[in-house]
């Protein structure tokens, strides 16, 4: 176990690398990732003025917070809750960049309503999509429309780091990352690559949603990753027509597990057609119709998530290494 500063982090990839390379030389071993995480008491950065203004992240320069968009079960909203999380906060003044990190399923490209392909100056590191706003990038806008991408392990890990280093994303108040559903090796790589400012759950009401977000939590925890909170997602349904509330799946299901599991509760998300409509046609509800409830509900969940990164880095840990 090697125990460094925060700061020193980046350093330490080779480190890492290193250590991978032995312990898979070693008869028996099939495969081996090394992590560089986070140790959490005893270990705990001062909170100097110097260490709250340094960037939080390592490998991605300009970038002052990287947040994973996270939930353990797919279709729960977590990409229509990261696009809207992302453009709200712009409209709050953050200069806010939006990483589709979802390799098997892209959907950023859809619900910015994003075309064509990213330049390179270079020929090697991209340019980022801006739509809204927004700077967006997404493994989708480099495969072909309809190509499915059954990568294996390594490959898809190999096509998400090149995303996480390859990017030209500038000066970002925030990165969001939307990640694919579960907890697999994408989410250990980008645990593994970035010192992720925290995570943000994504969950219906519904207990079976609830299980798998608890399942997402505690993997975050495992690799130290701060969990920023919970979004109640398609939490009311509310009818266009006739404006009233049903609460389909339930209702208050991730407030109540927030408040078991000690992590924030960032708000309740409605069901509403607009929001899918918008999704669909590459017009976030945010943009388009900023004063509905819909949109609120996702500035509110902005509001709360920009004061915990104006709070600071929260007894930042130091960074050790774990095989897995
Ligand atoms: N609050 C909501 N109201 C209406 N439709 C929603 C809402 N959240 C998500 N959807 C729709 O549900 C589907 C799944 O959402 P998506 O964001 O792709 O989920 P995930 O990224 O978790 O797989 C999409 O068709 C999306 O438009
Ligand atoms: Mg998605």
């Amino acid at each position: 176990m090697i125990e460094v500063a925060p700061a020193d982090v980046g350093r330490y990839a080779g480190v890492r690398d290193q250590a991978e390379a032995a312990v898979r030389r070693l008869s028996g071993v099939s495969g081996v990732t090394a992590v560089l995480t986070a140790h959490g008491e005893g270990a705990q950065a001062p909170k100097t003025p110097a260490a709250q203004a340094r960037p939080h992240s390592q490998g991605i320069p300009g970038v002052k917070a990287i947040i994973a968009v996270a939930s353990g079960k797919g279709g729960v909203g977590k990409s229509t809750v990261a696009v809207n999380l992302a453009l709200a906060l712009t409209r709050l003044g953050k200069r806010v960049g939006l990483m589709d990190a979802d390799i098997y399923g892209p959907s950023v490209p859809q619900l910015l309503g994003l075309t064509g392909r990213p330049q390179s100056k270079d020929g090697k590191i991209l340019e980022p999509m801006q739509r809204h706003g927004l700077k967006a990038m997404s493994i989708g806008l480099l495969l072909s429309r309809d190509a499915p991408a059954v990568w294996r392990g390594p490959v898809a890990t190999g096509a998400l780091n090149q995303l996480l280093t390859q990017v030209a994303w500038g000066e970002l108040d925030v990165l969001l990352i939307d990640m694919p559903p579960g907890t697999g090796d994408i989410h250990l790589s980008v645990a593994q690559r970035v010192a992720l400012a925290g995570a943000v759950i994504v969950s219906t009401p519904q207990d079976i949603a609830l299980l798998d977000a608890r399942r997402g939590i505690a993997m975050f925890r495992k690799v130290e990753v701060p969990i920023l909170g919970i979004v109640e997602n398609m939490s009311t349904y509310i009818c266009p027509n006739c404006g009233h509330e049903e609460h389909l799946f339930g209702h208050g299901g991730a407030r109540a597990t927030a408040a078991e599991l000690g992590t924030p509760f960032l708000g309740e998300i409605p069901l509403h057609l607009s929001i899918r409509e918008g999704s669909d046609e590459g017009t976030p509800v945010t943009i388009t119709a900023p004063d509905s409830p819909q949109a609120k509900a996702f500035m509110a969940v902005a509001e709360r998530v920009a004061a915990q990164l104006e709070a600071g880095p929260v007894n930042k840990p130091a960074p050790r290494i774990v095989f897995v």
